[in-house]
């Protein structure tokens, strides 16, 4: 595996990648990887020549009272993990290399930002956006795997790719949970065990949503109240949101007629985690 540091590597280490009209996949990380950015090296590897992985804590991404400083950081076990995946390269470049002095331009995806976590988090997509359109343009890769844990964040990728003209192609993977359902993250680290219990509530909810969707539900309200039922009944997790909404536009929806995305939010403790659920009436698989 190539580790590079610099632009300049990295264009390089791709443009090698690419020759002979190889198919090259990037996987973008912020590290502190678990088996949830694991499933996306794997996807990338089965359907790419060449894998690129970038690890960058994105400091454009958090607020000013959000967890950059605290945010885990395990760049020697991360780089074995991706070494034992058989990673073509690893980009992880230093702030100062992403975001040189002055640098005054970013990315906006305008009406998407601000709904669901662009909401609670003003500035959060913007930075994501900005993050992403460099890596595109540093690898250049053919497809960018990203996982549907953040699904608020691959619509306003999908758009911006659609709106900017990217040639690259979004695949989104499935969530992957530990084994009592709650979805992996990064942030799981900062629950103590109390708090890592209490944090299932966020899964508890979405799974009592579907079951009243499976048995004919298809009122948005009847199903938000569902899911604010289970949150009720755990008091010290703070919800932040519960939304139903379209998965490309992240506009409420009424009445679920199509796909739609159950999108939920909560602070457990000082952690705030994410989870959703794709309800699907057309009975395909969510
Ligand atoms: O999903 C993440 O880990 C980050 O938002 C991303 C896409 C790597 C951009 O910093």
């Amino acid at each position: 595996m190539k580790i590079c540091t610099t632009i300049r590597e990295t264009r390089a280490a791709c443009r090698d990648a690419r020759q002979g009209n190889k198919r090259v996949g990037l996987v973008p990380t912020m590290g502190a990887l678990h088996e949830g950015h694991l499933s996306l090296v794997r996807a990338a590897r089965a359907q790419c020549d060449a894998v690129a992985v970038s690890i960058f804590v994105n400091p454009t991404q958090f607020g000013p009272q959000e967890d950059l400083a605290r945010y885990p950081r395990s760049f020697e076990l991360d780089r074995e993990f991706l070494e034992k995946e058989g990673v073509d390269i690893l980009f992880a470049p230093s702030a100062e290399e992403i975001y040189p002095k002055g640098e005054i331009t970013w990315v906006t995806v305008e009406g998407l930002s601000d709904k669901l976590d662009g909401r609670s988090r003003p500035g959060h997509f913007r930075g994501v956006t900005t993050v992403v359109a460099k890596l595109f343009n540093i690898v250049e890769p053919d497809a960018a795997f990203f996982g549907q844990k953040d699904a608020a964040q691959a619509a306003v990728i999908r758009r911006m790719v659609r709106d900017l003209n990217f040639s690259v192609e979004i695949v989104v993977c499935p969530i992957v949970r530990e084994p009592d359902g709650l979805a992996m993250s990064s942030r799981n680290a900062y629950l103590n065990p109390e708090e890592r219990r209490r944090a299932l509530a966020l899964r508890s909810s979405l799974l009592r949503v579907e079951q009243e969707f499976h048995g004919g539900e298809r009122n948005a309200a009847q199903l938000m109240a569902v899911a604010k039922e289970v949150f009720a009944r755990e008091p010290q997790v703070r919800v932040d949101y519960i939304e139903i909404v379209n998965p490309d536009t992240l506009d409420p929806v009424q009445q679920i007629a199509e796909p739609t995305l159950v999108a939920v939010a909560a602070y457990v403790g000082t952690t705030r985690l994410i989870d959703n659920v794709v309800l699907n009436p057309n009975g395909g698989k969510s």
